[in-house]
């Protein structure tokens, strides 16, 4: 089912309404989820509606919550999500760390005790419009086994770098798993196997099957186990949410905030080499990038970010965004949820 974006971001932002999230969140979290969609991240569009409506109907997610804006330093702030939408205070956030950066050249923004925020590129890309670089990551429910471990330990911790050059924007956004659990989810919703080396299954052996998932795998061992510990220092240690194995499940109990945390640092380019020879460099470097003779087998070498711009343009062009259409029936269907996630184990469907 192909739909346009208008359709598509309107049926999501009805559903989310008629679950119990107000006007303005259901927006900002249909925007993000459409956004996803349109870049071929389908891991993180509609994909999720259902799990999401059934957790904001239960109450898991606040639907008018209380967010706090609190000023640390000329530099530094925390915003308390009160377990609102994921989506909404992150994006919130980013507009404080924003307009923080312009004054004071950087912002270190923790944003804490929210629910899943998810494509984490959507946030970097904000500040990549206002001509800032900008880093965010953020903790997820426990599903990756530690470098050298049996059970699962952090979760698939996403990084996202982003960059601004000329009228493009370089964003970096990936899991710190081979493969994001959203993925895997996508997969199952196609009936699809995956690759042997995404994940393993109870006794550690790597799994084809998308239903016999029991951990996904850092990416390149110790170096990837280092970094999706590190994103878990800076965006759940650092601001005194849980952490580690601690991390609540997204499954576990519905009804319950999720008190994850989130972190965005945003940088002024005009504090550092000048906002004007930035812009100008980072052009120059991803033309000579996307001008280098690519290697067999490969079309051209891409900058982050850009194939996903691609995959929008193709979308548009081809009739609209694709979406299963089991979930399509499900969005225009008068059902919230149909009870399929509350107190199901974290690897449930
Ligand atoms: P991915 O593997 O599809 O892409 C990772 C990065 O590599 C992207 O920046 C992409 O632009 C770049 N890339 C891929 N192929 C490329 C090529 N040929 N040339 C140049 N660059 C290329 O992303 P992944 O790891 O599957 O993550 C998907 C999404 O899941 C992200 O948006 C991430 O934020 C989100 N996520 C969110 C979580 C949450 O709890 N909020 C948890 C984990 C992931």
């Amino acid at each position: 089912m192909k739909l346009s974006r208008a359709e598509l971001k309107g049926l999501m932002k009805a559903k989310l309404m008629k679950a119990g999230l107000n006007d303005q969140h259901a927006d900002i979290t249909a925007e993000i989820l459409t956004w996803s969609d349109e870049r071929g991240y389908h891991s993180h569009g509609a994909v999720r509606m259902e799990y999401y409506c059934e957790r904001i109907f239960k109450g898991g997610i606040t639907h008018d919550p209380k967010f706090e804006w609190k000023e640390t330093g000329p530099a530094s702030a925390i915003f308390e999500g009160d377990n609102g939408c994921g989506y909404v205070a992150a994006t919130l956030a980013m507009e404080k760390a924003i307009e923080m950066a312009k004054k004071s050249g950087i912002a270190i923004v923790g944003v804490r005790n929210i629910s899943h925020s998810g494509a984490i590129g959507y946030y970097t890309e904000m500040a990549a419009k206002e001509g800032l670089l900008s880093i965010s990551f953020c903790q997820s429910d426990p599903m990756a086994v530690p470098y050298g471990g049996s059970e699962p330990y952090y979760g698939t911790n996403p990084i996202s770098f982003a960059a601004p050059a000329d009228d493009r924007n370089v964003v970096f956004d990936m899991a710190t798993t081979v493969q994001a659990w959203g993925k895997i989810l996508d997969k199952r919703s196609r009936g699809e196997s995956i690759p042997d080396s995404w994940a393993v299954d109870v006794d550690g052996n790597p799994v084809t099957d998308p239903n016999k998932v029991n951990a996904l795998v850092p990416i390149s061992g110790a170096k990837g186990y280092g970094l999706m510990m590190m994103v878990d220092i800076f965006s759940g240690i650092l601001l005194g949410v849980p952490f580690g194995k601690h991390v609540s499940s997204m499954y576990h109990d519905l009804s319950e905030g999720r008190r994850l945390g989130h972190m965005h640092i945003v940088i002024d380019p005009a504090r550092f080499c000048g906002a004007e020879q930035f812009r100008e460099n980072m052009a120059k470097s991803i033309d000579e990038l996307g001008e280098m003779a690519p290697a067999p087998g490969n079309d051209k070498v891409y900058y982050p970010g850009e194939r996903a711009e691609k995959r929008k343009a193709h979308a548009y062009a081809t009739g609209g965004i694709e979406i299963v259409d089991a979930i399509y029936e499900y969005l225009i269907s008068d059902d919230i949820h149909f009870d399929r996630y509350d107190h199901k184990n974290r690897f449930a469907d």
